[in-house]
């Protein structure tokens, strides 16, 4: 039997983080389906003392506060129910600040590649190795479980929590990398028929709705059937590769540089999957918001390039007249990132006239081996992502494969497909309004995915707000100022 939530079952806490004390409420530990598969599988709630007192918090009330829907997946992790607290890079998290900013929030636990495993590693970072992952004798559903999971603990909510402070037509999730994949999802796939089963085998409400008002999404590391091929559109002729793993050690996060160089048979592949890429770009009929349509010719140049070196230049001439990100985010802007430093970029009487490309690309450098998500050896996370309960790492892409010497499964096409939320753009449960953040100097994935991404939607109709801001790599949270007023121009306005 699932709980039903009312006020009574919060409990007062207060927290205080750099020097600030904030009261809410919480509920903890909430299951949200019958018939979980791990411990993880539990929300928390937390919701802003004011609203249990009458009061009201930057113009919302306790009926009329957005719902805000933090993952805190990272590297295809398991993604525990988010908690108010320190952030990696920052003093606070971004459950602290939205429940500072009078939103409720709903942190829902979701699986991910290594539960059920005794890994214990962070983030990035080789594969599990089997012996680990069978240790505990409880490897569970993997891809798609920690979507299922987010839909679940939606539904949850619609069904068990009404009485519960907050606006359930207002959702809105936010994550970053993986955590922005899964933001996306919960953004695309809204009340699909796809992830029936799944969420019927965990014993979720199946009368609700897991539809959503909005996706925040940082960095988003999806698209993963294609993902390999715009890596080496984006990187080919760079074979010094410059990868970054995240690990915790004594409580921090560290990170690990690890140096290589392609070999002669990885810049083959990397040749064959630049040339895919340009034919997979043409098959989506992308325009821009003139109607002009967006393509690759062979040699990889053509317009869809053109639209994304405008994002950029765009990006730079706001970091070079505002200089936000080198004041504002010192801890994470790239070292020599500065625009005016630059010889990629053509700069004349304070205007960014243009963008050498591959000058840029070569400046950012490439971090990933070839291909960089769908490993010949099944070692990416992504890999793992695709397992199953029986079995550590399948391939999600036929050309990964066919290329292999090591045979292995591919996963199901259904598989893949409910993975990505380019599947679900044109479905009607697909929510209107996107925010899309990928940092310029983010080369975990190329910067041609969250473009595509952003297309998509936009072509489908979407409400989209994208960019590429200036010298941030791989990050998230780092504008959750501009992020809530985002979410006040759609909530607050017209009310
Ligand atoms: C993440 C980063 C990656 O480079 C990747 O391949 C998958 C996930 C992450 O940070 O979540």
């Amino acid at each position: 039997m699932l709980q039903h939530l009312a006020p009574k079952d919060f409990e007062p806490e207060t927290i205080t983080l750099d020097g600030r004390t904030l009261r809410y409420r919480s509920c903890r530990g909430v299951r949200y389906c019958e018939r979980p598969q791990d411990p993880i599988q539990v929300l928390n709630i937390f919701v802003p003392e004011a609203y249990f007192e009458g009061g009201s918090i930057s113009g919302y009330t306790a009926e009329t506060a957005p719902v805000f829907c933090p993952s805190t997946v990272g590297g295809y992790m398991p993604g525990p129910a988010a908690e108010p607290g320190p952030d990696h890079f920052f003093p606070t998290n971004a459950v602290f600040e939205a429940l500072a900013h009078g939103y409720v929030i709903a942190g829902i636990g979701v699986r991910g590649r290594t539960t059920g495993s005794t890994s214990t590693e962070f983030f990035m970072g080789g594969s599990v190795e089997a012996r680990e992952a069978a240790a505990t004798g409880r490897l569970c559903d993997r891809a798609p479980a920690f979507i299922v999971d987010l839909k679940a603990g939606i539904r949850y909510l619609r069904t068990y929590a009404q009485d519960v402070p907050g606006d359930l037509g207002r959702i809105v999730t936010n994550g970053t990398s993986a955590g922005g994949a899964h933001s996306a999802l919960a953004g695309t796939s809204g009340d699909s028929s796809d992830y029936t089963d799944e969420l019927e085998r965990i014993g979720a409400v199946m009368d609700a709705s897991d539809a959503i008002f909005a996706a925040s999404c940082y960095c988003p590391i999806h698209n993963l059937d294609h993902a390999d091929m715009a890596y080496e559109w984006q990187f080919k002729g760079i074979a010094d590769c410059h990868y970054t793993h995240f690990r915790k050690r004594d409580g921090k996060i560290v990170k690990i540089s690890e140096d290589s160089v392609l070999t002669a048979e990885q810049q083959e592949l990397s040749e064959e999957l630049a040339c895919a890429f340009p034919v997979y770009v043409r098959s989506l009929g992308l325009t821009d918001k003139d109607g002009t349509s967006l393509t690759l010719a062979e040699d990889g140049t053509g317009s869809f390039l053109d639209w994304i070196e405008r994002q950029l230049i765009a990006s730079a001439q706001r970091e070079l007249e505002t200089g936000a990100n080198t004041q504002n985010l010192p801890q994470l802007m790239t070292e020599g990132s500065a625009p005016e430093a630059l010889s990629c970029l053509s700069i004349e009487d304070g205007t960014v006239k243009g963008i050498d490309w591959p000058a840029f690309v070569r400046t950012i450098t490439r971090m990933k081996p070839c291909p960089a998500f769908d490993a010949l050896d099944l070692h990416s996370p992504e890999n793992e992502e695709f397992g199953t309960e029986d079995i550590i790492a399948r391939h999600f892409t036929a050309f990964s494969q066919e290329h292999t010497a090591v045979p292995a499964e591919l996963a199901p096409d259904r598989t893949i497909r409910m993975m990505n939320p380019l599947s679900y753009v044109s479905s009607p449960g697909c929510c209107t309004h996107w925010r899309i953040r990928h940092g310029s100097y983010d080369r975990d994935t190329s910067l041609a995915i969250p473009a595509i991404l952003a297309l998509s939607l936009a072509n489908a109709g979407k409400d989209v707000d994208f960019r590429y801001p200036w010298g941030l790599p791989h990050s998230g949270d780092y504008d959750l100022p501009e992020l809530f007023s985002w979410i006040d121009g759609l909530c607050l306005n017209g009310r």
